[in-house]
């Protein structure tokens, strides 16, 4: 009765907010923004999968779309700075979509990391990789990133080979067996997502 009211008058405190059955925005951050480049596939993938659960709004997020430049190379002025910032702003959890470059993450996925500090803090992530070992050496260098960014990065970690999962290593051809890991890494950052919620 308390919170119905205090969401009447617009008196509804922090806590109270959490609370309401508002669902959770999650971007699906693509990682990569080489020219031909197969994250768009994989990420499209994932956000088919997690719009059939319903329980988040889950949106793709892509880089290239910011054109950030490289960090300190400018005054800072560039729009796409302020903008990438309030998108993750808005953000309540991520799914990092990892692919490996020199057993790491991409440089323009550290430089967007590198971009922004506030937005990241208190947020949950789930990491999809890919490479010829999975990406699992790029998706390692990312939790390492996450720790500092206060980014808390779920256990579950779908990880998809250039070898049985793209056919040339160009056309996205998922094995099935990689649905319920996917599910089941969405289940945590839901869960995390919220939870953390009540933190900011
Ligand atoms: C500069 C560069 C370095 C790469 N290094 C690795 C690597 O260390 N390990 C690996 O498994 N794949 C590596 N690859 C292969 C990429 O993982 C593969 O090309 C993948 O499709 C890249 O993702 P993208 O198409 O979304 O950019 C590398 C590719 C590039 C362009």
């Amino acid at each position: 009765m308390m919170g119905f009211l205090s969401k009447l008058f617009g008196t509804q405190t922090k806590e109270e907010n959490n609370m309401t059955n508002e669902k959770l925005n999650i971007g699906i951050i693509l990682g990569s923004t080489r020219q031909g480049r197969v994250s768009p596939q994989v990420g499209e993938w994932v956000k088919g999968i997690a719009d059939k659960r319903g329980d988040a709004n889950y949106e793709i997020v892509d880089i290239a779309d910011f054109n950030l430049p490289f960090l300190g190379t400018t005054d800072g002025s560039e729009p796409g700075i302020a903008d990438w910032n309030g998108k993750l702003a808005n953000l309540d959890g991520f799914v990092f979509i990892v692919q490996e470059y020199n057993h790491s993450i991409t440089g323009a996925l550290k430089n967007a990391l590198d971009f922004a500090r506030e937005a990241w803090n208190n947020k949950a992530a789930g990491i999809v990789s890919y490479g010829s070992t999975g990406g699992a050496r790029a998706a390692e260098h990312l939790r390492g990133i996450c720790g500092e960014l206060m980014i808390a990065d779920v256990r579950v970690h779908p990880t998809l080979s250039l070898f049985t999962d793209f056919e040339n290593g160009t056309d996205f051809k998922p094995q099935d067996l990689h649905l319920n890991n996917v599910n089941a890494m969405l289940d945590q950052v839901i869960a995390w997502s919220g939870a953390l919620k009540t933190l900011r």
